[in-house]
C-alpha cells in the first residue's frame, strides 16, 4: 500500500519510509552496544508493533529471540487505571532474561506502564522499551523509554503498523488522517 492507494483519505505524511529506516538503524546500533555480550529478547505487542520489530530485528546484530503479546485495555472506564488484560501471553520464560520491548507508539503510557511491571515481575534481569513514536502531550504516566524513535504531536497517526479501524497498518510511512475519514 502507497500513499496513492489512499486518495484523499490521507492528510499528510508525518515520517517517511526513509526517515523511519535511518532512525531504526540508529536505534539499532545504540541496542548493540548497549547489550554487548548478552541476548535479547524482544518482546513486540500485537499487532502495531509488527513493522518495527520486524524492521529493528533484522538491523541487530545482537544474538535477539522474538516474542509476541497481545493485549487489550479494560473498557473506557477503567482506562484510566492501566489496568491491562492479555489476550496472549508470551511463550518465553522470562527468568534472568534481558527482555526489550518492541512498540510501535506511546500515547498515554499506561499499556507499557503496565507491560514493564508485569514483565518485571516475571523475574526479568531488566525490561527496557523500545519504541517508534512517542506523543509527549499524551502522557498520563511517564515511562522510561531507552530507545525513542520520533516524538510528535499529539494526533492520530496511522501507517507502519498503525491502524484506524484495522486499516492502513500496511502503509510503509507514518501519516495523519483527513478528518472526513473520521466522520
Ligand atoms: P497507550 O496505553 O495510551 O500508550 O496506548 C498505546 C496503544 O494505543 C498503542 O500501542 C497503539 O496500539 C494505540 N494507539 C495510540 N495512539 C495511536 C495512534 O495515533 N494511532 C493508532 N494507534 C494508536
Ligand atoms: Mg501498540
Amino acid at each position: 500500500m502507497d500513499a496513492n492507494d489512499m486518495g484523499n483519505a490521507l492528510e499528510k505524511v508525518l515520517i517517511s519510509e526513509q526517515e523511519i529506516k535511518d532512525k531504526l538503524a540508529q536505534m539499532a546500533k545504540k541496542i548493540d552496544e548497549d547489550y554487548r555480550g548478552r541476548e535479547i529478547l524482544l518482546v513486540g505487542v500485537l499487532k502495531g508493533a509488527t513493522m518495527v520489530m520486524a524492521d529493528l530485528a533484522r538491523l541487530i546484530h545482537t544474538p535477539a529471540e522474538i516474542d509476541w503479546m497481545a493485549v487489550s485495555s479494560y473498557g473506557a472506564a477503567t482506562k484510566s487505571s492501566g489496568v491491562v488484560k492479555i489476550l496472549k501471553d508470551l511463550d518465553s520464560d522470562l527468568t534472568g532474561r534481558d527482555v526489550l520491548i518492541v512498540e510501535d507508539v506511546i500515547d498515554s503510557g499506561l499499556t507499557l506502564d503496565w507491560l514493564t511491571r508485569n514483565l518485571s515481575s516475571r523475574g526479568a534481569a531488566s525490561v527496557e522499551i523500545a519504541a517508534l513514536l512517542r506523543k509527549p502531550e499524551a502522557a498520563k504516566v511517564e515511562v522510561e523509554v531507552k530507545y525513542i524513535g520520533f516524538d510528535i504531536p499529539d494526533e492520530f497517526v496511522i501507517g507502519y503498523g498503525l491502524d484506524y479501524a484495522e486499516k492502513y497498518r500496511n502503509l510503509p510511512f507514518v501519516g495523519t488522517l483527513a478528518p472526513q475519514v473520521y466522520q
